[in-house]
């Protein structure tokens, strides 16, 4: 190689190492602008900042209202395993002053998070979908590589059997009526409570073993509800339908052939609430997790 040639390698050298820096720093500018300004959380707590101020009647709001900040809240829950930001949308979930408000600000239903602390459980212990996320669609779980995504409400009780006996949850002093109040408790409890009784009166386990007992036409489905929907096949269902496990079981209860072409098990002929009773029933199965069930139960006390 000749010294001219030299030269002009260098330069191709220098003119590449200059575009992979400007492409590198372009990737860093855009992160930091849409982490800081154009997404959809600065705006929304913006508009909270503004009802908080509204609220102010008594020193304690105006002080609350003062030291109100517009930015991301992350609850860290090392028991869980788990990063929580859903409370930075979801500002007033704790504060009953709250309660005429539109979601994403108004106050949580029950005394679930008098019971639970936000900052020990966060959010998606209960409701699952993507804590880390601070886009809405993306928080709710909607993305297509999510596992879990954000249970609809009615179903959100599922997910209790992650920590309690399922035993405990039921009847008017169970635990759904002691965490809800009066006027869910006892129809989200209700609807589990049914789809057990229909499991036992429907002879499920002629063909699917639950719990040590039962047959093997069908798949185990002791730990149903853990499964997540990527072990699930939806390509029977339509493009528009949404990929929820929930509204899979349920699909498959109504008309198990259209979900599963050729399959052995028969319709539920009880009717469509029948088939939401046994989903939500299904999605309770679910095995408990230990760790989690210790989270800060005994912490601060003594
Ligand atoms: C970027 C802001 C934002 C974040 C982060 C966020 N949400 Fe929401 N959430 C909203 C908005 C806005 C609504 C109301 C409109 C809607 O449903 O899209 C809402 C509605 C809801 C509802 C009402 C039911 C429903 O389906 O609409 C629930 C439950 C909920 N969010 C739970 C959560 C949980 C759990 C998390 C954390 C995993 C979370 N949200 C994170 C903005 C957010
Ligand atoms: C211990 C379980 C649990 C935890 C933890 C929990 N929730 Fe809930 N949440 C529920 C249940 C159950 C319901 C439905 C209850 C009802 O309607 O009575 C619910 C209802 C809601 C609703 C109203 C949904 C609607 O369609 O009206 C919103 C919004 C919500 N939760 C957000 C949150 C956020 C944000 C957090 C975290 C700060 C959170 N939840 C933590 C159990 C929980
Ligand atoms: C991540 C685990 C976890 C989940 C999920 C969870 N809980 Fe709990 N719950 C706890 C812990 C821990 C305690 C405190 C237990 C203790 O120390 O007494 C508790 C306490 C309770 C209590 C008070 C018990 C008493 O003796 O008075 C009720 C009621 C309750 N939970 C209801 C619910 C309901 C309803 C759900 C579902 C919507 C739910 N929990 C989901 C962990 C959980
Ligand atoms: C005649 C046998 C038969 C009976 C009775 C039956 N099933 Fe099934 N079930 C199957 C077979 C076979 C499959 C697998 C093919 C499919 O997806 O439909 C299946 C699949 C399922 C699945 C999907 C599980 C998974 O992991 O993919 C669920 C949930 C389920 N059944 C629940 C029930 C419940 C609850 C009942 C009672 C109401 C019931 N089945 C009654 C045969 C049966």
């Amino acid at each position: 190689m000749n010294e001219g040639e030299l030269q002009t390698t260098e330069s191709r050298i220098e003119l590449w190492l200059f575009v992979v820096s400007m492409a590198t720093i372009a990737v860093i500018v855009t992160a930091a602008l849409r982490e800081n300004f154009f997404n959809e959380w600065r705006p929304l707590r913006t508009r909270y900042s503004d009802i908080l101020a509204e609220k102010a009647t008594d020193e304690l709001g105006k002080a609350a209202a003062r030291q109100f900040e517009v930015r991301l809240v992350q609850n860290y829950l090392p028991a869980l395993n788990a990063v929580d930001r859903c409370a930075t949308c979801h500002a007033g979930v704790q504060d009953p002053r709250m309660a005429d408000q539109e979601q994403p600000f108004k106050t949580h239903p029950g005394r679930y998070l008098e019971i639970h602390d936000p900052e020990k459980f966060g959010c998606t212990v209960c409701h699952d979908g993507q804590g880390r996320a601070t886009e809405t669609e993306e928080a709710h779980g909607r993305a297509p590589f999510w596992d879990y995504p954000m249970l609809e409400t009615r179903y959100v009780v599922t997910s209790c059997t992650k920590c309690h006996e399922g035993q405990s949850l039921f009847g008017s002093d169970g635990f759904i009526a002691k965490a809800s109040g009066p006027e869910t408790g006892e129809s989200a409890a209700a609807l589990l409570d049914q789809g057990r009784g229909l499991v036992t009166t429907l002879g499920c386990i002629a063909c699917h073993t639950m719990n040590g007992k039962g047959g093997i036409i069908g798949p185990e489905l002791s730990f149903v509800g853990n499964k997540t929907k990527h072990e699930f096949d939806f390509s029977h269902l339509g493009a528009e339908e949404p990929r929820e496990v929930g509204y899979w079981l349920k699909q498959h209860f109504m008309n198990p052939q259209r979900v599963s072409p050729g399959s052995k098990m028969p319709p539920v002929k009880q009717g469509e609430d029948a088939a939401d009773a046994l989903t939500a029933y299904m999605l309770s199965l679910q095995r408990k997790e230990s760790s989690a069930c210790s989270c800060g139960a005994h912490e601060g006390q003594s």
